[in-house]
């Protein structure tokens, strides 16, 4: 890693055009604005908390080998210290977490207690835990606040209102050196070509769900002014395009789950012909063999100097 590379993430700072703005629209009303969850504060609905679960076990297996392997990378699990996990939802990828790196516990923290309920303890290896904390707005609970050196946020940042008190709240818990790995979703980066219909109404329901939710998963391109804004130095950015010729049948599993989910989610905004639509078109090889498709995966490292 050259002196060089710093270099040019040190001269990141937020576009005067206002572009980088980062405040959302949700609720500048409520008690704590900067800490809504947007479309993951009310899931309670038993039948869409089953939604969620397989949609964040696809993820998981879709996705996490490679930010394993690109954190592993990037230095996380070379001393023995602790990892904070915030947004552990119902624990699905801080098990996976904790079982790629065994000699570091792995401390997950999650707002929601319908999710984290939703832990499954057999699996859970022994260097897991999983406790209620809306991080930034409440205190780390007792034994986790100075047991980590890093902090994972996964799928997090587009879920608060503003992600930049967050990055602060965690610059502030970690210790000099320290580092954030975040890991994030761009949409306005989804493709298929040649265009399929089933593909790009997936991408459509996505993006309007979300933004109905006060959620921003256009949020993968603005992480690296946050992360600088919050006080770290940009150590490693990557953007991944990762595609349905490499990650086959899973690759169709990841849209069509989160089609049905943001159905349940929100049913004024999606109709069931879409739905269909999109569940058919994804279930036909012989349309979806012969587009390449893309998912954006957002990786970066920021250290506290
Ligand atoms: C989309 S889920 C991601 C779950 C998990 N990280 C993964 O990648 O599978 C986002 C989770 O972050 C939680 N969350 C959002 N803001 C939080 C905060 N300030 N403290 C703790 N959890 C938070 C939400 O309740 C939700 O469960």
């Amino acid at each position: 890693m050259g002196q060089q590379e710093y270099q040019v993430w040190g001269d990141l700072s937020f576009p005067s055009d206002g572009a980088g703005r980062v405040h959302s629209i949700i609720s500048s009303d409520s008690d704590n604005p900067w800490m809504t969850l947007g479309i993951m504060e009310n899931i309670e609905d038993e039948r869409l908390l089953a939604e969620w679960d397989n949609v964040l076990a696809v993820q998981t297996e879709l996705l996490a080998d490679r930010e394993f392997e690109w954190m592993a990378r990037r230095g996380l699990g070379t001393n023995s210290a602790g990892i904070l996990e915030i947004g552990s939802a119902n624990g699905n990828y801080g098990t996976a977490l904790a079982r790629n790196f065994p000699e570091n516990f792995v401390y997950g923290l999650e707002a929601n207690s319908n999710l984290s309920e939703r832990m499954n303890f057999e699996k859970c290896p022994p260097n897991y835990s999983i406790a209620v904390c809306k991080v930034g707005d409440e205190p780390l609970p007792e034994g986790v606040s100075g047991n980590f050196d890093s902090c994972i946020l996964r799928f997090v940042t587009q879920h608060v209102s503003d992600p930049l008190r967050l990055l602060q709240a965690v610059y502030e818990e970690l210790p000099k050196g320290g580092s954030l790995y975040i890991v994030e979703e761009d949409d306005a980066l989804f493709q298929s070509y040649p265009a399929l219909s089933a593909f790009e109404t997936a991408f459509d329901i996505w993006r309007r769900v979300i933004s109905a939710g006060g959620s921003n998963s256009q949020i993968g391109r603005k992480l690296p002014f946050l992360a600088r804004e919050a006080g770290f130095d940009i150590a490693s950015y990557e953007i991944t395009l990762r595609n349905s010729v490499e990650s086959g049948e899973n690759f169709n599993r990841l849209f069509a789950g989160t089609t049905k989910m943001f159905q349940m989610t929100n049913p004024d905004i999606v109709t069931s012909e879409e739905v269909n639509h999109v569940l058919e078109g994804l279930a036909d090889p012989a349309s979806t063999n012969s587009v390449v498709a893309v998912y954006p995966q957002v990786l970066l490292h920021a250290v506290k100097r």
